[in-house]
């Protein structure tokens, strides 16, 4: 018996690190996928899984399988991606969440998407310590979300696909390292952190009243605000700010940086119109735009 899932990576709208200390963030699913196909075997556990960092989490969701609904069979597992590790589209996220969701359906368990996303969350937590939980629900649920801390609430918004220019500046972060470097800011300057995530709280709320009418333009306006509070927090790149100020001058409506910073992707929101014109732009100065589509679909079996 065999099944093959598949999830979605995410990218960061609005409320990046503030949504690790309850404050609410918007995300999007991305049409770039993980798949993942499991087939149960008479003996062992074989996991053949290119991007390296997927193996643990392929292994700790098996093991938290296993604990929880005790199968002995064996199984083997291949992970194949659309998108490199290195964008920060969430493949740890969307290799776990498929990985769930695939042994539901093998081992007919009719896990609900709430299931799933706890479990994922509580595996990843597992292996990186920190983290809110945002990407593993975007891997689930897929489409635009507004989500509290921990998945206090996520709800999908009846929204279309966004009109966004994605830019990858060339460097990988790493997400668990400059989420405790902010821990560690916060623990000198509590109140100057506390005052900036205040600050992105509200323009994540903003933001999701902008969406839902589609003004482009005061989200776009929220993008730049938001980015400038992620540089007074000291995780955007001199890389990072030259892509959105690229976009902006092109004529973005807005552009920020998306996910932990320190490197990573950046977004533009555009006018359809000027989208080639703003991807020139952020190729001018060094960035490499990534086509993918947003709003996409969650966790889903393939067959
Ligand atoms: C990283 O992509 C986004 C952070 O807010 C971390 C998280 O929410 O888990 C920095």
């Amino acid at each position: 018996m065999k099944a093959i899932v598949s999830a979605p990576g995410k990218l960061m709208l609005l409320g990046e690190h503030a949504v690790v200390y309850d404050y609410p963030c918007l995300v999007t699913a991305v049409s770039s996928k993980i798949k993942v196909e499991i087939e149960i075997i008479s003996t062992g556990i074989k996991i053949e899984a290119p991007q390296v960092k997927d193996v643990s989490f392929v292994e700790e969701s098996i093991r938290f399988f296993k604990e929880k609904f005790k199968f002995k069979e064996g199984l083997s597992i291949k992970t194949h991606s659309e998108f490199s590790s290195q964008y920060g589209f969430g493949s740890s996220s969307a290799v776990t969440v498929a990985t769930l969701y695939g042994l539901s359906q093998l081992f007919k368990l009719n896990l609900s998407k709430r299931e799933i996303f706890d479990f994922g969350l509580e595996i990843t937590l597992r292996i990186q310590k920190v983290g809110s939980g945002f990407d593993i629900a975007a891997a689930t649920f897929g489409k635009t979300l507004y989500f509290i801390t921990g998945g206090k609430k996520i709800e999908i918004l009846p929204i279309d696909e966004l009109p966004l220019v994605v830019g990858y500046s060339g460097v990988k972060a790493s997400t668990p390292k400059i989420v405790n470097q902010i821990k560690e800011r916060l623990r000198k300057e509590k109140g100057k952190i506390f005052g900036i995530f205040n600050k992105i709280g509200k323009i994540v709320e903003e933001g999701k009243d902008s969406l839902l009418a589609k003004d482009y333009q005061r989200l776009g306006f929220l993008m730049n605000e938001n980015h400038q509070l992620l540089k007074e927090l000291g995780v955007s790149t001199a890389k990072l700010d030259k892509m959105c100020e690229a976009a902006r001058k092109a004529g973005a409506y807005g552009a920020k940086l998306s996910g932990a910073g320190g490197g990573d992707c950046m977004i533009a929101l555009v006018p359809k119109l000027k989208k080639s014109e703003i991807e020139k732009a952020i190729e001018k100065v060094g960035g490499e735009i990534i086509k993918v589509k947003n709003n996409a679909n969650g966790v889903c079996y393939e067959r």
